[in-house]
C-alpha cells in the first residue's frame, strides 16, 4: 500500500468506530463490474456491495437520473404528493404484481415494516390476542442491525449485548418443512419470514419446491409468507424475484433497488394486507423521497432493459460449470448458488483466507461470509468475456491450495 493508502488507513483506524473488519484496500472509484483502489489497481468486484449493484457501479443511467431529478427535487415531505412517487407506485405495481407498494429506506427498515404489517394483520383479521402475535422467522437468518433484527437473530455476534430483546419471534430450522409445521400449529403465529437462499448464512439455497411447500403450510395454517429478497431480489438469482413461484403475501426489496446510489426499500404486498395500515401508524422523512422513487423506477428498467436476469442466469450456469470439478477433485467442499449469487465453500478456514488474498492479489476482491464460505457475486451486467477472464482468475488463485 502507497503512503496515502497507508494514511487513509490510519484515519479510518483512529477516528471510525471499528465495526467492520475490513479489508486493506481502500477503493476510489467504481465503474460497471470494476473497483479501482488508491493507488489504480483495477479489481473485478466479485461482492458487488453484497448485491447492491446489480447493474454495475455508477450506472450512466442512474447517474443521470440522479442529477437530473437532484435539480427538480429530491424530497418533500409526506404531508404532500409527489410526482415521481405517484409514478413510481404505478410502476412498481404493474412490474411485480402486487396492489400496494410501501417505501422505506434500508433494508432492515423493510422488513420491520414487513414485521409491523404482519402484525397488524394478525390482530385485525386473523383475531390473534393482543400482544400475542408471532413472527417465525428460520435459524441463521440475517435482516440486519435492528433491535428487532438481532432478537430473531441466532448468531450471538449479532445479539450478545444488546438486550432486552424483543418478544414474539420464533425460530424454525432453515430448508425444514416439518419444523415449519411445527410451530405453525401453535396458532397466534402472524406470518413466516424467510429469505428465498440465506445470503450472509453463506449462501445456503433450500430444496428445490420448499418455498412453494411453505407458501401451502401458510394457507393452510393462515399464516402469511413473507419473503425477504433484500438481498435475492432484482434479477440476481436468475430472475425477477427468487420466490416469484411462491408468490408471497409481502416482499421486501432493498439493496439493488437503486443500484447503490443510495438506501431505497420497500415492502411489496396486496390489498388484504396494506390496506390495514392506517395514516400516522407508520413512516419515514425520507422513504419515498423523489429522488429515491426516480432512482428506484431506473434501477428497476435497467434490469429489463439491459436482459440482467437472463444474464444472471446464463452467467451463474458459466461460473458453476467452469468450477465444478474443483469439488469432484476434493480442493473445494462446495460451489453452490443460483444465478450470479454464488459462493464457494473451502474445506478449512485458513484456505478460504489465502485464496481470498490471492484473489486481492490478482485483482479480484470478494470476501469470506461465514466460516470457510466465500460469496462470488459480480455485477449482473457482467459479460462473457470478463466472466472468462474472472473465472481464469480464480483459476490462477485456487492453484495455492491445490
Ligand atoms: C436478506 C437481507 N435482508 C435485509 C438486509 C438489511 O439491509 P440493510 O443493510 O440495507 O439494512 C440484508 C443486508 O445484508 C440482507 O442480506
Amino acid at each position: 500500500m502507497n503512503k496515502i493508502g497507508k494514511t487513509l488507513l490510519r484515519m479510518d483506524k483512529r477516528y471510525g468506530a471499528q465495526n467492520y473488519k475490513a479489508m486493506d484496500v481502500i477503493i476510489r472509484a467504481g465503474r460497471g463490474i470494476y473497483m479501482y483502489d488508491v493507488n489504480g489497481k483495477k479489481y473485478y468486484d466479485y461482492l458487488s456491495s453484497y448485491s447492491s449493484v446489480n447493474q454495475g457501479h455508477c450506472h450512466p443511467r442512474l447517474v443521470e437520473a440522479i442529477h437530473e431529478q437532484s435539480k427538480k427535487l429530491t424530497l418533500c415531505s409526506r404531508a404532500f404528493y409527489s410526482e415521481e412517487l405517484c409514478e413510481y407506485y404505478k410502476y412498481m405495481n404493474s412490474m411485480f404484481g402486487y396492489d400496494r407498494c410501501l417505501p422505506m429506506n434500508t433494508g432492515v427498515e423493510g422488513v420491520e415494516t414487513a414485521i409491523k404489517l404482519a402484525r397488524l394483520w394478525g390482530y385485525k383479521v386473523k383475531g390473534i390476542p393482543s400482544e400475542r402475535a408471532e413472527i417465525i422467522v428460520a435459524k441463521n437468518n440475517f435482516w440486519g442491525r435492528s433491535i428487532a433484527a438481532c432478537s430473531s437473530s441466532s448468531d450471538p455476534l449479532c445479539y450478545q449485548n444488546f438486550g432486552p430483546y424483543v418478544p414474539g419471534f420464533t425460530c424454525v430450522k432453515y430448508d425444514d418443512l416439518t419444523d415449519l409445521e411445527l410451530k405453525l400449529r401453535r396458532g397466534n403465529v402472524a406470518g413466516f419470514l424467510i429469505e428465498p437462499i440465506q445470503g450472509e448464512a453463506g449462501v445456503k439455497v433450500p430444496k428445490e419446491n420448499y418455498l412453494k411447500r411453505a407458501r401451502e403450510l401458510c394457507n393452510r395454517y393462515n399464516v402469511l409468507l413473507i419473503c425477504d429478497e433484500v438481498q435475492t431480489g432484482l434479477g440476481r438469482t436468475g430472475k425477477m424475484l427468487a420466490s416469484q413461484d411462491a408468490r408471497a403475501d409481502m416482499v421486501v426489496l432493498g439493496k439493488a433497488l437503486s443500484g447503490g446510489m443510495m438506501p431505497i426499500s420497500c415492502v411489496l404486498g396486496n390489498n388484504n394486507v396494506m390496506d390495514l395500515i392506517e395514516a400516522g401508524s407508520h413512516g419515514s422523512t425520507y422513504g419515498g423521497n423523489p429522488l429515491a422513487a426516480k432512482v428506484g423506477r431506473v434501477a428497476v428498467d435497467i434490469i429489463l432493459k439491459e436482459n440482467l436476469i437472463r444474464n444472471s442466469k446464463d452467467k451463474g450456469n458459466l461460473f458453476r460449470n467452469s468450477l465444478k470439478d474443483y469439488v469432484e477433485r476434493g480442493i473445494v467442499k462446495d460451489i453452490r448458488g443460483k444465478g450470479l449469487l454464488n459462493a464457494i465453500e473451502f474445506n478449512k478456514v485458513e484456505e478460504a483466507e489465502k485464496v481470498v488474498n490471492k484473489f486481492r492479489e490478482n485483482g479480484l476482491l470478494t470476501k469470506i461470509t461465514k466460516g470457510s464460505t466465500v460469496r462470488m457475486c459480480p455485477p449482473l451486467i457482467i459479460s462473457n468475456k470478463e466472466m472468462n477472464n474472472s473465472i481464469d482468475i480464480i483459476k490462477e488463485s485456487l492453484r495455492i491450495i491445490e
